[in-house]
């Protein structure tokens, strides 16, 4: 299929709460190598922009990744800052979505790479993500100007019950997860878009970052192969996370470490009941169809 006759993503609507600022993406200038990578959140994001600069950079060690790469669509530092920031970069850009795609503006000629996770993985990586928040993380969400919504509370002192609400109130206390879901895998099969899952990067890291290079046009010298697998792997990436968790992780008092946290999946099997499972799945099936739960389940083939 030819560019012309593809029925191009269009923006449709803005989304603003605590977090988000969906209007930066009007004023944002693509360039035709851009690289944009779109998780619901939680899932393995902070990992492909480690890889993705791993590939950019033939295997660099020490880049400062979270500032190469923001999340545009955070509304802290605001888009006066961000879009300035970004523009003036001169090396390949990798920016970062939570976006669902009607809330943003698609490039044609950009690429996006898209990483899925169960819900439940992504409730518990949340968890400790919002738990583990200091101060900081409170007022830069609450209280800089621009805020649209409620403010973002502490969490519950149980991760069930945190899990229970943030499916009975879609996404609460951060935002849905179904339409971000439904949107992506909507336009999977577009050709500048690339779907990753978390299980299967963690099954086969190497063959998924090859797929990525395949797709971003990148060739990787063999001999950069090893430094590249060390510095996406788990032990590396905790080891030196002050320069792939935003802000070198000054919203956690634990520090960045906390933020890559167990790089695992299924740590809710021990905590959810069989009637909670069910309820979850019951409501992925409804939301998102048979292919579609499925893969955000497991991974593997999007067809
Ligand atoms: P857990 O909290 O389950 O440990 P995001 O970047 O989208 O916020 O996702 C964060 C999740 O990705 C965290 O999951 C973190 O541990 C995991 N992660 C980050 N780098 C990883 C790596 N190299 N290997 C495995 N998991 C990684």
């Amino acid at each position: 299929m030819s560019n012309q006759s593809i029925e191009w993503p269009v923006k449709t609507r803005e989304l603003h709460s605590h977090h988000f600022d969906s209007t930066i993406w009007n004023d944002f200038a693509f360039r035709d190598d851009d690289v944009v990578i779109s998780t619901y959140a939680k899932s393995g994001t902070t990992w492909v922009q480690q890889i993705v600069s791993q590939l950019i950079f033939a295997g660099t060690e020490d880049l400062e990744v979270a500032e190469m790469s923001p999340w545009m669509d955070l509304r802290v530092p605001p888009k006066e800052v961000k879009l300035p920031a970004v523009e003036a970069q001169r090396h390949r850009r990798f920016v970062k979505t939570h976006l669902p795609v009607d809330a943003l503006v698609f490039s044609p000629k950009a690429k996006y790479i898209y990483i899925g996770r169960d819900g439940r993985d992504v409730v518990w990586s949340l968890y400790n993500h919002h738990a583990n928040a200091n101060q900081l993380w409170y007022q830069a969400l609450n209280d800089t100007p621009g805020r649209v919504g409620p403010p973002i509370d502490k969490p519950h002192d149980s991760v069930r019950q945190y899990f229970l609400e943030w499916l009975e109130k879609d996404g609460y206390p951060f935002w849905p997860y179904w339409e971000n879901a439904q949107s992506w895998w909507a336009i999977r099969d577009l050709p500048n878009v690339l779907f990753l899952h978390f299980a299967d990067l963690k099954k086969d890291m190497a063959g998924e970052i090859r797929r990525i290079a395949d797709f971003l046009g990148i060739a990787v010298e063999e001999k950069t192969w090893p430094a590249i697998l060390r510095h996406c792997s788990f032990d590396y990436m905790k080891a030196n996370a002050t320069k792939s968790v935003p802000l070198g992780g000054a919203f956690w008092d634990a520090g960045a470490e906390v933020f890559i946290h167990k790089g695992q999946n299924g740590r809710w099997r021990e905590i959810l009941t069989e009637a909670d499972c069910q309820a979850y799945e019951a409501r992925a099936l409804h939301e998102l169809g048979p292919d579609c739960a499925r893969w955000f389940a497991e991974g593997g083939p999007t067809v």
